[in-house]
């Protein structure tokens, strides 16, 4: 009955597109293919299309201005959402995110990422989901349904094999049939199934020598023809190369604008016999019909009429937040913590949570709750301590709470033409997104003007994050008066780069001080969008590390147990670079070790989006995995530490060392980047190669104990019962695993074919049922260039993790 309503209601679109796209002339239609600005296509009044807005993705919705000033919930990195194991808490964080869009005027997320956890040194690992492709397609799945059925389009990302960030533009993928069909593609081919994502968005990279705004077989023949996609397909912002290579290729929309492939160069192409006007009626198809499903041509009713009910976010970042956390080990009962016993809480992430990674999933979450303040608040007074212990940061930083800066914009002839804000000292103005009053052609310099109030006294650096002229002066000292080149050639170098120390000035603590940084304001030739972004950023004076180390330490002894927060910084974990190593940035590790010496009960919380090593693990009590936890991070920590809350969270991806990691290559030679491996990544590689790692695939400890009774298959259908036997209520995670009966060097040695959560109370039983999907049994084959059902005798196993099986049994199909 639903199916033929949708159906009606599809129809009724596609009389209300073509309509319209017989009323638009050839410049119209290229104007509409080819961004306006940053984010947005152009309005065409004349057929009732307003102009469609686009934003990042994927843990909040920034909005199309990249600044404090318009905040957004922030919710835990997309690592954590698969830790969950749940699509239908992806589904909810969906709903969020679409409430969040409709908010802010954006009616496509560029979102989710869901190229996979290939190398632990991806620098974008922590915004993809998983190194499995059927738990990243689950969790996609949940995601795309839940942002639609708010009304709002996604766009799946990168579009294939965008796995790593060296030479991201250029690098070419080699990346076999086999592998790409059941690995990389997989995801997408899933959601594409089950989720009829409104778009996708292809990636920088090339793909066996095609780069993918241009790759005809893999957009036209698999993603539309085999699969049947009907949405966008968007460029990477700056992708597109070439207008008859990207409209051959498939690509409907190059972005950003004003100036691209697209626009008057396409209906050039098309006039001069280069291109096909039918090819690029199609792309306007896709675009009016993703304008229809969101609500934005007249005439067509949006696939949407009633919006959700409204949901909390700060509430449902909360809930992820908890239900994410990874207890990976839980010596003699250290977690929870005992009612009453006192805590000494070290590290600088207790008290600056890192909540979410760098690049283009940066949002501003209108408050972030650390560990040290969530803390404070659940434990009685007194119960608490704190020490610093290390300070991961050992570079200057943007976004300091102590400068209270404002902006001031000036003509050539030093007139002001208005102001802005400067949170945190930062400037993002991209396009048109300038403070009012003020118009590129005009603006000449910006000043950051205002003070710093220090709250350590001692030697305070400063130093410029951006490219061009500037001048900084500090309490009336000049220290800089010159130019920022950049380094490398990453347009958005600007983005990632590190400041330079450019001043250091000796400050008392509270005493504010005057500071200025005047930036003149150009726009480099070739790049089509005007952006001003630049920063001043800080460093406060820094102790002797061991003498820091030695302070946790004492702070530790004189405690019933010890929590140190250990943390990546955005300098180690961002978009635009990948990792070198797996490390905790500075004296982390020697802070944990001095700490696990003095206090028996240290309970170690690691703060990163991406596996990082944990030289120490069996020297602690408790180590707990909390992610890129979002904005309300610190409240869930106390929630889990206090034992109001279990953690509730499974590993998404093998973490072990990177010695043993068996894929580590992601620097391309010759521009090309072969994935040799094939289709063994993540744990298909570790069990193939006999290495254990620090902890495997699927393992996570709750607060309870689970029992596996049962475990029936019929046909391809398994039940399995679990018992809680412990004295509180918990959820488990059941996960289905696959092995072939006779062991075959060209698959791995097992595979996750399917999983279920099971909430149970203490003493209770409760039954899930698994159904495994086709594909479980299929492989791709190259020559018939066709899935192929491998018949025979599979051993199915019920287990808590890739390697702690609980049940098994065998199936014959
Ligand atoms: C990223 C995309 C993002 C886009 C817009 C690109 O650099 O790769 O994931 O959506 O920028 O910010």
């Amino acid at each position: 009955m639903a199916e033929t309503g949708n159906a009606r209601a599809d129809a009724a679109r596609e009389a209300v597109v073509e309509a319209a796209l017989r009323r638009l002339d050839l410049d119209a239609k290229a104007r509409l293919l080819s961004g306006q600005d940053m984010w947005s296509l152009p309005a065409l009044p004349e057929i009732g299309l307003a102009s469609l807005v686009m934003s990042d993705g994927p843990i909040g919705v920034r909005g199309v201005r990249w600044t404090a000033d318009d905040p957004s919930v922030a919710l835990p990195s997309p690592t954590a959402l698969a830790a969950t194991w749940d699509p239908e808490l992806a589904r909810r964080a969906g709903v969020l995110l679409a409430q969040e869009a409709r908010r802010k005027g954006v009616h496509v997320l560029l979102a989710p990422t869901v190229n996979l956890h290939r190398s632990p040194l991806g620098g974008r690992h922590f915004e993809g989901y998983s190194e499995d492709p059927y738990l990243t397609g689950r969790i996609g799945t949940g995601y795309v349904t839940g942002v639609q059925s708010g009304g709002v389009a996604t766009t799946v990302k990168h579009f294939v094999a965008n796995d790593a960030e060296t030479d991201r533009f250029t690098v070419d993928n080699h990346v076999g049939e086999r592998a790409l069909r059941e690995l990389y593609l997989a995801p997408f081919e899933a959601i594409v199934a089950h989720a009829r994502p409104w778009g996708v968005m292809t990636a920088y990279n090339q793909v066996n020598g095609t780069t993918m705004t241009e790759h005809r077989h893999l957009v036209r023949e698999v993603l539309r023809g085999e699969w049947g996609f009907d949405g966008v397909n968007v460029s990477d912002w700056t992708a597109a190369r070439s207008t008859v290579g990207a409209l051959t290729g498939g690509l409907d929309v190059a972005m950003p604008g004003p100036v691209t492939v697209y626009g008057a160069p396409l209906a050039r192409a098309v006039r001069d016999g280069e291109a096909d006007e039918s090819a690029v009626d199609a792309a306007v198809r896709n675009v009016l019909r993703l304008a229809a499903r969101v609500g934005v041509l007249d005439g067509a009713e949006p696939v949407v009429t009633e919006v959700p009910e409204p949901v909390d976010g700060a509430d449902l970042a909360r809930e992820i937040a908890r239900r994410a956390f990874v207890l990976v080990r839980n010596e003699r009962g250290a977690l929870p913590l005992t009612a009453g016993a006192t805590l000494a809480l070290i590290g600088a992430a207790a008290r600056e949570a890192r909540v979410l990674g760098g690049g283009s999933a940066t949002v501003f979450p209108a408050r972030i709750v650390s560990p040290l303040d969530a803390l404070t608040a659940a434990l009685p007074d007194g119960a608490l301590s704190y020490a610093v212990g290390a300070d991961p940061d050992t570079e200057l930083a943007v976004g300091s709470r102590d400068l209270t800066l404002r902006a001031v914009c000036r003509d050539a002839a030093g007139d002001v033409l208005g102001t802005g804000t400067a949170p945190g000292g930062q400037i993002q103005w991209l396009g048109s997104d300038l403070p009012a009053g003020v118009r590129h052609v005009a603006l000449h310099t910006v000043e950051l003007t205002g003070t710093f109030t220090p709250r350590e006294s001692g030697p305070h650096t400063f130093g410029i994050k951006g490219l061009g002229a500037f001048t900084l002066t500090v309490g009336g000292t000049t220290y800089y008066d010159d130019v920022q080149r950049p380094s490398g050639g990453d347009p958005f170098a600007v983005f990632f780069d590190a400041p330079v120390p450019r001043a250091q000035v000796e400050l008392t603590a509270g005493e504010p001080v005057d500071v200025s940084l005047t930036h003149v304001v150009t726009h480099p030739r070739g790049v089509p969008l005007k952006n001003v972004i630049f920063a001043l950023a800080h460093q406060g004076p820094t102790r002797d590390p061991d003498e820091l180390i030695a302070e946790a330490a004492e702070a530790a002894r004189g405690a019933d147990t010890a929590v140190v927060v250990v943390a990546t910084t955005e300098r180690v974990e961002s978009e635009g670079f990948d990792r070198q190593d797996l490390r905790l940035p500075g004296r982390q590790d020697d802070l944990v070790r001095a700490v696990a010496a003095a206090n028996p009960r240290t309970v170690v919380v690691v703060n990163s989006g991406s596996p990082v090593e944990l030289p120490w693990r069996d020297e602690v009590a408790a180590v707990l995995l909390s992610w890129f936890p979002g904005q309300e991070g610190g409240a869930a920590l106390a929630d889990v530490l206090t034992g109001a809350h279990e953690p509730g969270g499974r590993l998404p991806t093998t973490w072990g060392s990177l010695r043993d990691a068996p894929v580590t290559r992601v620097v391309p030679e010759h521009g090309a980047l072969a994935y040799t491996e094939g289709v063994f990544i993540g744990y298909r590689a570790w069990e193939k190669a006999g290495r254990t790692p620090s902890y495997a695939f699927g393992h996570g400890l709750g607060y309870t104990e689970w029992t596996y009774e049962s475990l029936e298959v019929e046909g391809t259908t398994a039940r399995i019962r679990v018992r809680n036997t412990g004295a509180r209520a918990g959820r488990e995670v059941v996960q289905v695993y696959l092995a072939p009966g006779a062991p075959d060097a060209e698959r791995p040695a097992r595979w996750l074919a399917g999983f279920a959560g099971a909430e149970a109370g203490p003493g209770e039983s409760v039954e899930v049922t698994v159904d495994l999907p086709r594909r479980a049994f299929e492989v791709w084959d190259e020559k018939a260039k066709a899935w192929e059902f491998v018949k025979g005798s599979y051993e199915i196993t019920a287990s808590r993790s890739l390697t702690d099986h609980r049940l098994a049994a065998t199936i014959n199909v």
